[in-house]
């Protein structure tokens, strides 16, 4: 068997691909600045092969489109559903995916027993779903919507009304910190939509509490801009400014639920100038659009997606991959990224096998690698990884545990390139490779 080589940040070896360049897929466009690029997933068509084809080729984060909501994970009071939710969260990561969760608290898609409820049984109802949906599903969502359209529209900038609302003012920053104590590590966001103009009365109100919970110590992460665009709510001017001034309250900004209605080259530069306005701004972190092709959106008349029907790239794909190919802020990372990007370890002596080691994309608490295997087609890959990290998730593999620390990978048909995701406890060196004709 031979050894290997997991060399230390520093050794000059192989580079397998370039650090920036023209990518040919969004999520890997995007992971050029440091970015996401998302769409959301309904469980019932994980069993479309076009469908998954396109989300496991283009897509790096995912959001649940109904199936995270309150109505869908707590049907019967005390009593929580996660089976669908959980294909769609099982999927992404499996395919080394990241999860935004959707959504937490909102007046709507509320199940039949919490729309009858007020005061504090509901207010008290309403906490445990979010302390007990956010722990079950903590170390595994990115960032969670934690509420969701609590303000009005119109000129009022205040509160919608609603049945959470008239529990009392302070029910967000209640969900917030409830979501807090049951998931310390997700980010947490405020989402809401036409909050994207500057000057509406509904995104100076989002903007005064997001300030106001920041000077006030309520743990608040990120806001997130759904974006569903159309004639009557055009992608505004100002864009850039509404996300700048967001992030310059010190949270993350993400464009959660980005479509534009229309066609064409009109559609393709609409969707140009949000991406632009997202890349403008160090602290938009990623973009996902609501739903993979015109037929899978909650609005397919207006074939506001980036794939047709029949799941081909329309001109709003092409505009949106070059402008992410192009980015020129990066989303800043405490990782370091300096060091080289790939190893090789060669096995002469058995067959030629040979496994090249490659960084994948780094996250605060895990990072992704993948190993191409030459010289057989009939591998057998043993990937180390040193404590405390731990291996929790593969694709393109059939893997097998030596001990908790030592994988066994083989080939599972899907070619001789292989991924994983490290959680690292803080550890970031390379897990060791050996590779061996089988
Ligand atoms: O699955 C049932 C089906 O069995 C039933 O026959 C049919 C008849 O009503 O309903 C189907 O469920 C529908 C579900 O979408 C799945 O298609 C619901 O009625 C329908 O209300 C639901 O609409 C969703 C909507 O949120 C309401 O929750 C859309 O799919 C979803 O795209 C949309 O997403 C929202 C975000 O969560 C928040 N921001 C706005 C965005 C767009 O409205």
């Amino acid at each position: 068997m031979s050894t290997l080589v997991a060399a230390a940040a520093g050794a000059a070896l192989l580079v397998a691909s370039p650090a920036s360049g023209a990518a040919s897929t969004l999520a890997a466009a995007a992971q050029q600045s440091g970015r996401y690029f998302g769409t959301a997933v309904a469980a019932n068509k994980l069993g479309d092969s076009t469908y998954v084809g396109i989300l496991n080729r283009e897509f790096d984060m995912v959001t649940a489109e109904n199936e995270m909501k309150m109505d869908a994970t707590e049907p019967n009071q005390g009593q929580f559903s996660y089976g669908n939710a959980d294909r769609i969260v099982n999927q992404a990561r499996n395919q080394g995916k990241r999860v935004r969760g959707h959504a937490l608290a909102w007046h709507s898609q509320q199940p039949g027993w919490m729309q009858n409820m007020s005061g504090t049984a509901l207010r008290n109802a309403m906490l445990n779903h979010v302390t007990q949906v956010a722990t079950y599903y903590r170390g595994k969502i990115y960032a969670w919507d934690v509420v969701n359209e609590a303000y009005a529209d119109g000129s009022s900038g205040g509160r919608r009304d609603s049945n959470l609302q008239r529990t009392g003012n302070d029910w967000i920053e209640a969900a917030f910190r409830a979501a807090r104590a049951a998931d310390p590590n997700a980010k947490l966001c405020y989402n809401d939509y036409n909050t994207d103009n500057w000057s509406h009365a509904k995104t100076q109100g989002v903007y005064r509490m997001v300030q106001d919970f920041k000077s006030r110590g309520v743990p608040i992460d990120c806001v997130g801009f759904q974006a569903h665009f159309n004639s009557g709510n055009p992608v505004p001017s100002n864009y850039h400014t509404t996300l700048q001034n967001f992030a310059n309250l010190g949270v993350d900004v993400q464009i959660t639920e980005l479509d534009i209605e229309g066609s064409g080259s009109t559609q393709a530069q609409q969707y140009q100038g949000v991406v632009q306005a997202c890349l403008a701004v160090t602290r938009c972190t990623g973009i996902t659009v609501w739903g993979i092709r015109d037929t899978d959106s909650w609005r397919a008349s207006g074939t506001p997606l980036l794939f047709d029907g029949s799941g081909n790239k329309k001109a709003a794909y092409n505009s949106v991959l070059s402008v992410l190919n192009n980015a020129s802020t990066t989303v800043p990372t405490t990782t370091d990224t300096t060091g080289p990007t790939t190893t090789t370890t060669s096995n002469p002596g058995n067959g030629g096998c040979t496994a090249t080691y490659s960084e994948g994309q780094k996250w605060s608490d895990r990072f992704n690698g993948q190993v191409t295997v030459s010289g057989t087609n009939n591998w057998i890959v043993t990937v180390t990884v040193s404590s405390p990290q731990r291996i929790i998730a593969t694709w393109n593999t059939s893997a097998t545990w030596e001990t908790a620390n030592v994988m066994t990978a083989r080939p599972n048909g899907n070619g001789n390139t292989f991924g994983f995701t490290i959680q690292h406890g803080g550890n970031w060196s390379w897990p060791s490779i050996s590779c061996r004709v089988g």
